[in-house]
């Protein structure tokens, strides 16, 4: 196996781990709460943004329990966003990771529920000692995830794509769109990594600059999916951008440019990475895993 299929296959059994330690049922009307978060959290993702966190720990040798506990963080907040946004309020989609969707197989109340409930789950395991047994770190890390997730972040992202529906955006005002709803959380998930390490603001910004470009080009990737790609292997609804009437990358570049400007980005990605040796070796595979993935 390639260093990154390896690092896929581990980061995954290893967040299925902690979701699963972290949500035992309880043995009350509480249970189809848990149920339903265990459902959504336990198999399917890629888990894209703990490796991000995990490959950023590695690079400045924390603890991997540490690195472990902050990437379900960022996951329980992804997955929680996956969950409102296939409401039938929002994108209205029954399939997600290949199976029904949580409001599909559950009801539309414990899907919002779950996903309120998610959301509390990544501050609750930030602000545990076992995560730093430094308060300051414990903050600066709740701080990053809390601003990448909110309305300058991934929900203000949502928004700009909802609005989307209705007015024909520039690419300017896309590319906006794109870093908060997607960019925010992969970007927090690199500085989390960082944070984790003890690097200074000042010493983190090559690698904001490293997730900005693997930001736009994962979302550059997922409107290249949502165009051209396969519906069995994405476990989800496609051809969806096209017939909300949203301009995408792909709608304004075509998909030859768009295909073009994320595998620029890339490159640039990893120029950012320049004055690190062979320990940054997994940040340069996933950087380029993020536009040649099929799912
Ligand atoms: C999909 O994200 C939704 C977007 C933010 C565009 P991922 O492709 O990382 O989702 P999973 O968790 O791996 O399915
Ligand atoms: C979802 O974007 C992004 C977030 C949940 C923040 P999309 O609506 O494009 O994601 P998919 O295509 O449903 O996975
Ligand atoms: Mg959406
Ligand atoms: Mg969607
Ligand atoms: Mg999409």
């Amino acid at each position: 196996m390639t260093l990154l299929a390896e690092a896929l296959a581990q980061i995954q059994r290893e967040i299925d781990g902690k979701f699963d330690a972290l949500l035992p049922l309880p043995a009350d009307p509480r249970s189809r709460l848990v149920e339903a978060m265990r459902y959504a959290a336990i198999g399917g993702g890629k888990r894209l943004r703990p490796l991000l966190v995990a490959a950023t720990a590695e690079m400045f040798r924390v603890d991997r329990d540490a690195a472990l506990r902050a990437g379900a963080a960022v996951e329980a907040i992804h997955v929680y966003s996956l969950i409102h946004d296939d409401l039938p309020c929002m994108d209205d989609d029954d399939l997600r990771h290949g199976k029904p969707t949580l409001h599909r197989q559950f009801d539309e109340a414990t899907a919002v529920l779950a996903g309120d409930a998610l959301h509390d789950l990544a501050f609750e395991i930030l602000s545990d000692p076992a995560t730093s047994g430094d308060p300051f770190t414990r903050i600066e890390l709740v701080r990053t995830l809390s601003t990448a997730s909110g309305a300058q972040g991934m929900a203000g992202g949502q928004m700009m794509d909802m609005v989307a529906e209705g007015e024909s955006f520039d690419l300017p005002t896309v590319t906006r769109l794109q870093q908060l709803k997607t960019g925010a959380l992969l970007g927090a998930s690199v500085e989390m990594g960082a944070i984790l390490g003890k690097i200074a603001p000042e010493g983190r910004t090559h690698l904001r600059g490293y997730a900005r470009d693997i930001g736009l080009a994962f979302q550059i990737a997922d409107d290249l999916l949502d165009h051209e790609g396969d519906e069995a292997a994405a476990g989800k609804a496609l051809r969806k951008d096209a017939v909300a009437g949203k301009e995408t990358f792909v709608s304004l570049l075509g998909p030859e440019r768009a295909r073009a400007q994320a595998s620029a980005l890339v490159d640039q990605a990893i120029a950012h990475l320049a004055q690190h040796g062979k320990e940054a070796d997994l940040l340069r595979d996933v950087a380029r895993y993020i536009v040649e993935r099929k799912h």
